[in-house]
């Protein structure tokens, strides 16, 4: 009797893991159509990715806030943008987390391209690129914001390339969704990774 309990137990935990493993490592991928628009969260399924992520309540950090940033302490160069804070992005996050303060997500939109930068930079009267050099894909910007998030807390990144975080910086991919916007244009790549 003691026998059947053990193996039924045993068996019952193999299944349990077996089930949390195909969990954690289960990528969910997904491709969707919607008109382009020059602000991100003006997209219906790209804000609908990080409110399917952002739970009420949870501090979410958006160094590049742009406009229409669902994120709750927020960032953006650009002065006239309705963001919390107008700094250079590093700054921000290095702010942010000061004192090991440390949020449940972070939403990484920055300029998708080195043309992008230079526009934005241009329009804002800003002749010398920051510290943190945009040809790297603000890898300062990932570093900092690596120690700003929790443990099972998220990076959702938007762009034309599926970098994100990364591995090295300890996060594991769990969604990719790529929002085609038809003719000839890029599409969005969306990377939601989960700080391990
Ligand atoms: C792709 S847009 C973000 C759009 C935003 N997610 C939205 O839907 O409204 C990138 C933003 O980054 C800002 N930006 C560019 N370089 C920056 C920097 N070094 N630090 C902070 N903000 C920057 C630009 O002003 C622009 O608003």
């Amino acid at each position: 009797m003691a026998k059947a309990t053990a193996k039924a137990t045993a068996k019952a935990t193999a299944k349990a893991t077996a089930k949390a493993t195909a969990k954690a490592t289960a990528l969910r991928m997904s491709r969707v159509w919607a008109m382009p628009n020059r602000w991100t969260f003006k997209v219906p399924p790209l804000l609908d990715i990080v409110l399917r992520y952002r739970h009420d309540g949870e501090r979410w950090l958006d160094p590049f806030a742009g406009y229409h940033s669902p994120a709750e302490v927020t960032n953006d160069l650009n002065p006239k943008a309705p963001t919390q804070y107008h700094m250079e992005a590093l700054r921000f996050v290095h702010r942010a987390s000061r004192g090991g303060l440390q949020f449940e997500g972070a939403i990484m939109d920055p300029p998708y391209s080195l043309t992008q930068v230079s526009r934005n930079y241009a329009a804002l009267g800003i002749e010398q690129w920051g510290k943190d050099n945009p040809t790297g894909g603000f890898s300062e910007v990932r570093d900092a914001l690596t120690q700003a998030i929790v443990r099972g807390g998220h990076v959702i990144s938007f762009g034309w390339n599926s970098v994100g975080q990364g591995k090295g910086r300890g996060f594991t991919l769990i969604e990719v969704l790529l929002c085609c916007h038809g003719g000839h244009r890029h599409d969005t790549i969306v990377v939601v990774e989960r700080k391990l």
